[in-house]
């Protein structure tokens, strides 16, 4: 099994454009209620930015992007938008994985599956085999999901598995447990509606990940949001812990190698 490079453990290279892109869509709520509209009418909105994003993100030639879409804490909200979430869930699996199919995009689903309904399961189970071979951008959605959760499912199936090695675990025996472990870790995370918090999102995951919040409520993001997003982590200098003149004296050392 081939294994990505993991931020503590060995420097990552990084590139123009991010690889793997990761973005809590927060927002919704508001931008309908800004309207005098139930908050329903802003889920329903958001999934229109869903696929829009989808396709900034494929003509950007970004390999990875994962959508918070409904966190283990959000069973807490009255149970009218709870069900009607789940049905929007359903409904745009439905609508979208042929189109998604077509455009040779890989769907995987991550979170806790048990409480969801079997006619649901199965649906995502269908999509994603129907996708499963496909070799273009890789769409994550995290469907009561919660970093904890996912830590800890980790943990226990790692014990299970090596229980010899107690007390010896080491991040490269954890790490193919996690429900990401095919893919690279985020190198930039977006969350959107102002809110500057992680809220139980992919904890392990974004220990170096480049931050990015904006105001701008989910149904609003478009082109020209994603694009201020992209050239922000542009910017950034990744030292994964090093110093700045560290990284310029590498810069040059690969300049003068490419003119030998
Ligand atoms: C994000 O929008 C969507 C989900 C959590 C499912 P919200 O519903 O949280 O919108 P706000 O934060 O109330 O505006
Ligand atoms: C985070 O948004 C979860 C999703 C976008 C799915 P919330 O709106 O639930 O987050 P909090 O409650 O404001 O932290
Ligand atoms: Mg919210």
């Amino acid at each position: 099994m081939a294994f990505f490079t993991s931020a503590t453990q060995a420097i990552p290279t990084s590139l123009e454009v991010p690889k793997h892109i990761a973005v809590i869509m927060d927002g919704n709520g508001r931008w309908a209620r800004k309207r005098f509209l139930p908050r329903i009418a802003g889920h329903k909105r958001g999934v229109e930015t869903v696929r829009d994003l989808v396709k900034y993100c494929v003509n950007l030639k970004v390999e990875y992007l994962t959508l918070f879409a409904f966190s283990s804490e959000n069973w807490r909200r009255p149970a009218d938008e709870v069900s009607f979430l789940m049905s929007l869930f359903m409904q745009a699996l439905k609508r979208e994985v042929a189109k998604l199919h077509q455009n040779n995009i890989k769907l995987i689903m991550i979170g806790d599956r048990s409480r969801f309904d079997a006619e649901l399961i199965a649906q995502i189970e269908a999509s994603e085999l129907l996708t499963s071979k496909n070799t273009g951008l890789v769409l994550s959605i995290a469907a009561n999901y919660g970093g904890r959760w996912d830590i800890l499912q980790a943990v226990n199936k790692m014990q299970l598995a090596a229980p010899h090695l107690a007390g010896l675990y080491n991040e490269d025996h954890l790490t193919p447990y996690l429900a990401m472990s095919y893919a690279p870790e985020p190198d930039l995370f977006i969350r959107t509606g102002g809110e500057k918090r992680i809220s139980n999102f992919l904890l392990w995951q974004l220990a170096y990940t480049e931050l990015y919040f904006t105001d701008t409520l989910w149904p609003d993001f478009n082109q020209e949001a994603f694009n201020l997003a992209v050239s922000s982590y542009q910017k950034r200098e990744r030292r994964f812990g090093r110093t700045s003149e560290q990284l310029s004296e590498q810069s040059t050392d690969a300049k003068t190698d490419a003119n030998k």
